[in-house]
């Protein structure tokens, strides 16, 4: 698998997965409005390459990565996002990333792999710990961040939606130093 930027040409499956991924994501991980209008596939490919531009960060505005996660045939099964430096909203809820596998992909290793090529991209940006941030309830997510040796730093409550979320950080040579 691979993770590849988001750029002006969707790859195979793209469309199909911010359908499935819908307007409103899932467990945190925001949609986009391409999962209530395909319409507006080419209006997010500019925003993604907007929001991949070196403003300053501000409390309005963090650099955001999109990549597609891709199978062995270039085939979209995710979507992952990070953020290299984190402002204030982020570091309190959202991170450095943020990751999404389809349904019909999940349980075959792809969210674990794409975690690991993001800590390195994170790592190369400078990096050393990254910040994820996992609703309390999402069982899954939270046994993946564990398993690659994150570290819970305290449980908070979204003020705007009443839901808990874990607060992690790990290290972002992890998976070199332990082969997690
Ligand atoms: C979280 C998510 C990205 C995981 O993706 P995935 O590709 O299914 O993850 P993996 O296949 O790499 O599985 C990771 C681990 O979780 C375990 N796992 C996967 N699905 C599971 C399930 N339904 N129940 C219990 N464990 C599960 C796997 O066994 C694996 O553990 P292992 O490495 O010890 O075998 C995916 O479920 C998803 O996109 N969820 C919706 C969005 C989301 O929650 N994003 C995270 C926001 S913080």
């Amino acid at each position: 698998m691979k993770l590849q930027a988001v750029s002006s040409e969707a790859p195979p499956g793209a469309l199909e997965l911010l359908i499935a991924l819908g307007e409103k994501g899932e467990n945190g991980f925001g949609g986009t409005p391409v999962g209530s209008d395909p319409g507006k596939l080419d209006e997010w490919l500019d925003y993604c390459a907007h929001v991949a531009t070196a403003k300053p960060l501000s409390d309005d505005f963090a650099v955001q990565t999109n990549y597609w996660i891709t199978d062995d045939n270039g085939f979209v099964v995710g979507l992952l996002r990070i953020f290299p430096r984190i402002n204030k909203a982020l570091l309190n809820k959202g991170g450095h990333l943020g990751y999404y596998v389809a349904p019909a992909y999940r349980n075959r290793g792809y969210g674990k792999a794409a975690i690991r090529l993001a800590l390195d991209k994170l790592r190369a940006k400078g990096v050393r710990r990254a910040l994820v941030t996992v609703e309390s309830h999402n069982t899954v997510s939270l046994s993946l961040v564990k398993a690659l040796g994150g570290v819970q730093e305290d449980e908070r409550i979204d003020d705007e939606t009443g839901q808990a979320f874990c607060r992690f950080w790990l290290e972002t040579d992890c998976c070199t130093k332990t082969g997690k």
